[in-house]
C-alpha cells in the first residue's frame, strides 16, 4: 500500500530567489528524507487547490501497518516532513472510491497535527537586519541538511545535536538553532558585528522577559589575546535557569581559522556556514583580514575537522562565482572531509554577483558515507 503526504510549502519561502523555492524544497526534501531512511524518497512538486506542495510517496508493508513500529515510522516521516524550512503544513492524501461509483471522486486531504518544534517567536530572526545577512529560510534549510547527514540527528529534536557557525555574522544560523531549542557555538572575526549581535540578543531576551544570563570575556589562548567571547543562557524560569537546564549560546569573537585550539575536539555534530561570497556587501567589504572564500576555507577546514565528531554533518553555502566546487573539495579532501553533494545540485540566483550553491559534506570516515554518497548520485540522475 502507498501512504501518499503533502507538505504544503510556505508561498513566501525564498522571496529573493522565488522561481527556486520549489527545486530547492524538493533537494531539501530528497537529503532530510532520504538520509533518514537510508534511500531516495519518492517527492515530487504538486499544486493542491493553488497551493505549491511537495508529494512524498511512502510504500508501506500492509501486513505490518498496524504495528507500533509502523505507526512511529509513519510518524517520523511527518516529522522530517515537518521540519523541512518551507513547510506550512502536512496533508494525509486518502483516495477514497465511492461506492457503486464509476466516477472518481476527488481524494480527502486530512490534515495532520504537527509536533511544535519551535521554541521561540520569529522574531528572533527577523528584527535584526544588515547587508550580508543571511536569508532566514534558507538558514533553516542549511540547518537540515547538515543536521540530516549527522548520525546523532535526533538531536535535533531534542535540543542536543551540536551545532557550530564558524562564520556567524550577526547570528541568523545560532538564532535559528535557538529557535530550535539547540545550544549552538559560533565565531565571527568582525568585531563589529559581534558586538552587534551580542547587543541584540541583550535586548531579545530582555523584551521576552526569558530569564538569562549574559556574560563578556576576554578570548586568550596560552596568554595570546585573541578577541572577545561571549556567553548567554536562558531559560523560561529562574528554576530552570539555577538548575543549568537552560540553553547556552557561546560566540568566540575571533578567527575561524583558531576554532580548532579554542573548543573541545569530535564535539560538533552539525557544521553549518555562509561562507563570504567574495563580493562587497556595503561596509562589510572593509578590513585588511578579509580572504577569498577560497583561502579562508583552506585555513579553517583543519581546525573545523579536529571540532566534528566523525558522524557529524557539514552544510556550506558558497557562491560558485567566487569558489569553485573542484578547489573547495580539494581542501576539504587535505583536511578528510568529503564533499558529498554534485557541482550546482542546489544552484539558486541570488543576485548579479551572487550564484549561490550549497555543499554537502561529511567526515572521510563517517560511519554511512557511501549510502550518503548514493543519495548524491541519486540526486544527479533525477536532475539530468
Ligand atoms: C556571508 S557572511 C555570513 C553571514 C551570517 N550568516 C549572518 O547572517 O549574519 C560571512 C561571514 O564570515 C565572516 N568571516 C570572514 N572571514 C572570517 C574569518 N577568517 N574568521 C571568522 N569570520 C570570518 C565575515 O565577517 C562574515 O560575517
Amino acid at each position: 500500500m502507498t501512504q501518499v503526504s503533502l507538505a504544503l510549502r510556505a508561498p513566501s519561502a525564498n522571496r529573493v530567489y522565488a522561481q527556486a523555492a520549489g527545486a530547492l524544497a524538493l533537494a531539501e526534501a530528497h537529503w532530510v528524507l532520504g538520509a533518514h531512511q537510508g534511500a531516495a524518497p519518492v517527492v515530487r512538486e504538486r499544486m493542491v487547490s493553488g497551493m505549491d506542495a511537495l508529494e512524498v510517496r511512502t510504500e508501506e508493508d500492509s501486513s505490518t501497518r498496524a504495528t507500533a513500529a509502523d505507526s512511529a515510522s509513519a510518524a517520523t516521516t511527518v516529522r522530517l516532513l515537518a521540519s523541512l524550512s518551507a513547510t506550512l503544513g502536512v496533508l494525509d492524501v486518502i483516495e477514497e472510491a465511492a461506492a457503486g461509483s464509476a466516477v472518481p471522486t476527488a481524494p480527502l486531504l486530512r490534515p495532520r497535527d504537527l509536533p511544535g518544534l519551535l521554541h521561540h517567536p520569529a522574531d528572533l530572526e527577523t528584527i535584526l537586519r544588515y547587508p550580508g545577512k543571511t536569508n532566514e529560510q534558507f538558514t533553516a534549510l542549511l540547518i537540515n541538511l547538515a543536521a540530516a547527514l549527522s548520525t546523532r540527528r535526533a538531536g535535533l529534536f531534542d535540543g542536543t545535536l551540536s551545532l557550530l557557525d564558524p562564520l556567524c555574522g550577526r547570528g541568523t544560523t545560532l538564532n535559528r538553532a535557538l529557535r530550535l531549542g539547540l545550544s549552538p557555538v559560533g565565531a565571527e572575526i568582525d568585531r563589529k558585528d559581534v558586538e552587534a549581535y551580542r547587543a541584540f540578543l541583550g535586548t531579545w531576551l530582555r523584551d521576552h522577559r526569558l530569564k538569562h544570563t549574559l556574560d563578556s570575556t576576554r578570548l586568550t589562548v596560552h596568554g595570546e589575546q585573541l578577541g572577545t567571547r561571549f556567553e548567554a543562557e536562558l531559560a523560561p524560569d529562574k528554576q530552570t535557569l539555577r538548575a543549568g537546564g537552560g540553553q547556552r549560546l557561546t560566540v568566540l569573537g575571533c578567527d575561524t581559522a583558531r576554532l580548532g585550539q579554542l573548543l573541545p575536539a569530535a564535539s560538533v555534530d552539525a557544521l553549518v556556514a555562509d561562507l563570504p561570497y567574495g563580493v562587497q556587501h556595503g561596509s562589510r567589504a572593509d578590513g585588511a583580514w578579509r580572504r577569498s572564500p577560497l583561502e579562508v576555507l583552506r585555513a579553517a577546514a583543519p581546525g573545523w575537522r579536529r571540532l566534528l565528531r566523525d558522524g557529524a554533518g557539514i552544510a556550506l553555502a558558497v557562491n560558485r562565482r567566487t569558489l569553485d566546487h573542484d578547489q573547495a573539495s580539494a581542501v576539504l579532501a587535505e583536511s578528510g572531509l568529503r564533499v558529498l553533494s554534485t557541482d550546482g545540485a542546489f544552484r539558486h540566483r541570488v543576485d548579479q554577483s551572487i550564484d549561490r550553491d550549497i555543499l554537502l559534506a561529511v567526515p572521510t570516515n563517517h560511519p554511512r558515507v557511501e549510502q550518503l554518497s548514493a543519495l548524491a548520485a541519486d540526486q544527479e540522475n533525477e536532475i539530468s
